[in-house]
């Protein structure tokens, strides 16, 4: 007698790690993405999370830009741009370069869209050094 073994077909489970697809980042609602700012880290920053980063995005984005947000809390907001974490302000740190932020190249200022709290040049160009330093 023969046993027949039957083999079975090696499962290739490729995980769906499809990123954030939303339809198209920077569509929407008119808010046309800006410029590169050309922001560069300059070896002495002291700009992290916890020094600057944290209180930026309470201070003027987490107000509709939060994990915690959903529905017409969001105000518009896309999914998945959510800056109430470090973390989640690294997954789309160019886009946040293109609406909020200052440098040598651009002055972004489509973010935010509200007329509440709205940081200064000062604070946008820190915001361009911070990630421009991979948002430590
Ligand atoms: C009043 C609510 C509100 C506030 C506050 C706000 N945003 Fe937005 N944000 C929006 C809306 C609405 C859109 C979608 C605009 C569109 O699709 O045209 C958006 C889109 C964006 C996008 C583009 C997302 C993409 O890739 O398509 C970025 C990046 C962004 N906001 C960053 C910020 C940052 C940084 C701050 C704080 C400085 C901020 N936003 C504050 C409502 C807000």
């Amino acid at each position: 007698m023969r046993s027949r073994w039957k083999l079975l077909p090696v499962a290739l489970v490729l995980p769906l790690l499809m990123g954030h697809d939303t339809g198209g980042c920077g569509g929407g609602d008119g808010v046309e993405f800006g410029p590169p700012t050309g922001s560069t880290c300059p070896p002495d920053s002291t700009l992290t999370w916890d020094s600057f980063g944290h209180e930026f995005m309470d201070s003027y984005c987490t107000r509709c830009h939060a994990s915690t947000l959903t529905g017409a809390d969001r105000q518009g907001a896309p999914l998945y741009h959510d800056f109430d974490t470090v973390q989640g302000v690294r997954n789309v740190a160019n886009h946040v370069d293109y609406m909020a932020a200052a440098g040598p190249d651009a002055i972004n200022t489509q973010m935010p869209i509200d007329d509440g709290a709205t940081p200064t040049l000062g604070e946008r160009k820190q915001l361009g050094e911070w990630l421009a330093c991979g948002a430590p």
